[in-house]
């Protein structure tokens, strides 16, 4: 099938954090679908070698350079080089992008990781949302998907700073269901569990004993997740709207 016979067709998509990881695969299924694909982060070589992979498969996308933890100024500047990227307005945006944190005790953790971790994960995806959400509400078009996560649903010792950011994400899904919904753009949210990215590796001592007690027993694929995001960004959930879906083998579920 064409990319143009697909249900993207005509839609621009920004993805905050396509430069690797789960964006990489929500930027792939977004443009295999039909969707002009901005692709985004700060690591340019790997964003560029995301577009040629793209590209070569026949879709359409472009990189822009984004340091989401530098504040406000830098997120419109990120949102107008999407749009000019796209050549129009960004019908879907997906805020993906995160610091991911290794657990650690509360009392060990500085202010700065604090700061640092609710910049990138909270701050962020809210300015990026005020930016883009009224352009959006304006043509009366648009679906917003929040990458949250199974941490923002349950406790979780040692990761209360990322549970904390992802428990504010998956309130915002609500709150801008309700702002924007009645101007034709939903909002909705993924909360992945363990996902088999490249990662993972990092915290696999502490994802071990978890993915035991699962109902799959087995981490997410990104394109597992990313099935979800694109089910959600599309007119197959027309009418729904503040979603929290979580693609977690079943952890939400236990
Ligand atoms: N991996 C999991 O098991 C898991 C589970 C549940 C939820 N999630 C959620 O899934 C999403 C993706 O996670 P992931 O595992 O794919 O993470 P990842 O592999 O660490 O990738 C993170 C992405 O975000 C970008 N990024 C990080 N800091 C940034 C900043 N300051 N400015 C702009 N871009 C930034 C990175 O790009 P650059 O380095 O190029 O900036 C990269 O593209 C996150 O929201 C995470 O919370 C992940």
């Amino acid at each position: 099938m064409s990319p143009k016979d697909t249900r993207f067709a005509g839609r621009r998509a920004l993805v905050t954090g396509s430069t690797g990881g789960l964006g990489v695969a929500i930027a792939g299924a977004l443009a295999a679908d039909g969707a002009f694909v901005v692709v985004s982060g700060r690591d340019r070589a790997r964003g560029d070698a995301v577009v040629d992979v793209i590209r070569a498969a026949g879709g359409e996308a472009a990189f822009v350079v984004a340091d989401l933890g530098a504040g406000t100024d830098s997120i419109r500047d990120v949102a107008d080089a999407a749009s000019e990227a796209a050549r129009g307005t960004i019908d879907i945006l997906v805020n993906n992008a995160a610091t991911l944190l290794m657990p650690t005790p509360t009392a060990d953790v500085t202010e700065q990781e604090l700061r640092d971790a609710f910049s990138v994960n909270v701050f962020a995806p809210f300015l990026l949302t005020g930016v883009l959400g009224p352009c959006m509400a304006e043509q009366g078009l648009g679906a917003i998907v929040n990458i949250g996560s199974i941490t923002g649903l349950r406790g979780s010792s040692g990761s209360a700073i990322y549970s904390a950011t992802k428990a504010a994400i998956h309130s915002f899904t609500k709150s801008w269901a309700d702002e924007y919904g009645p101007a034709g753009v939903r909002v909705n949210a993924v909360a992945p569990g363990p996902i088999g990215t490249e990662r993972q590796a990092e915290f696999a001592d502490h994802v071990a004993p978890v993915l035991s007690r699962l109902p799959s027993r087995r981490l997410s694929t990104p394109e597992e997740v990313a099935a979800a995001v694109t089910f959600l960004a599309s007119d197959d959930a027309a009418n729904i709207h503040g979603a929290i879906l979580s693609v977690d083998g079943g952890w939400a579920a236990t």
